[in-house]
């Protein structure tokens, strides 16, 4: 096994627009290791995903596997690290076979074209997520769950150790969320993969995650296991919501129930009883 961590932020900060989005960020994540990224809306989660994959200028250093994430060719990097965007840019009218074969570019010759292996190797993704029926399908005919299976099946062909996906369960339903995590999870120790994911699910973080951060208006507030991390001093500080956090002792994971904050709940007074009451009659106002 690879002695540096498979991913290494250090000092890493990046300005969009004129204002800075995220500071200061230093966390490392070991090979093999699921880290959860935390944080409110606007956080800096998808911006610090985004300069793993390349695409944002940032200040700092990146590393992967022990590389200089800038002396990284676009090839080099596509055959590291796998990337499920938060909002995929699908072509139009693209079958979901060619789709998913996309993935295979960074292991294809110049002119990029499909070997039979290529193939081979989209068409056992494609079952292994059960989507094989899916194959002729144009992407854009597909319901969001659907579209976002295939979306993590062309970043499943590419074949990397690491994989990053940003909010991979946001178009699902809770069956269909654990059935999409679940896999990703099996499909980490088959391949021994790093993950990192982006969650509003606070309770997905703490029951999949090894490493659970926080972000904070750009900056690394809290980082540590799930047990560690996901407390209901943590969660009131920055969701400003009343949290219980309960431990299983056994595995470590953490399921978090939030509710509103106790001088919120006071309800409005209830309208006249007798307003709503189904057999009030003239008699009961006399
Ligand atoms: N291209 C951009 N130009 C200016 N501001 C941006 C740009 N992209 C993102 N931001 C801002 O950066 C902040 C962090 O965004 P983002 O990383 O998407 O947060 P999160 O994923 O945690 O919701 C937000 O305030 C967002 O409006
Ligand atoms: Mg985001």
């Amino acid at each position: 096994m690879s002695t540096h961590p498979a991913i290494s932020w250090r000092d890493v900060g990046v300005e969009l627009g004129g204002s800075t989005v995220v500071s200061d960020v230093s966390l490392d994540v070991p090979t093999g290791a699921w880290l959860s990224l935390i944080g409110p809306n606007g956080a800096g989660k998808t911006t610090l995903v985004r300069t793993l994959g390349g695409t944002v200028d940032h200040a700092g250093d990146v590393e992967l596997l022990g590389r200089d994430g800038r002396g990284l060719s676009v090839r080099d990097r596509a055959r590291q690290l796998a990337v499920v965007p938060q909002h995929p840019v699908i072509p139009p009218g693209m079958r979901v076979f060619d789709y998913v074969l996309l993935g295979r570019a960074p292991h294809q010759g110049l002119r990029c074209a499909s070997s039979l292996q290529d193939r081979r190797r989209s068409l056992a993704v494609l079952q292994r997520l059960g989507l094989e029926d899916f194959a002729d399908r144009r992407v854009d005919t597909l319901s969001g769950g659907e579209r976002q299976r295939v979306v993590l099946a062309r970043a499943l062909v590419q074949d990397t150790p690491v994989l990053v996906l940003d909010e991979p369960t946001a178009a699902l339903d809770v069956g269909h969320q654990l059935e999409v995590l679940e896999l990703i999870a099996d499909l980490r120790t088959e391949r021994e993969l790093t993950i990192v994911t982006t969650v509003h699910d606070l309770t997905v973080a703490g029951q999949f995650a090894d490493i659970v951060a926080v972000l904070a208006d750009g900056r690394l507030v809290a980082a540590g296991t799930p047990t560690e991390v996901l407390t209901p001093d943590v969660i009131g500080a920055h969701w400003g919501v009343e949290a219980s956090c309960d431990v299983d002792t056994e595995d470590g994971s953490v399921t978090v129930t939030v509710r509103r904050r106790k001088e919120q709940r006071r309800r409005p007074a209830t309208p006249a009883t007798t307003e709503l009451a189904p057999h009030a009659t003239e008699e009961d106002h006399r």
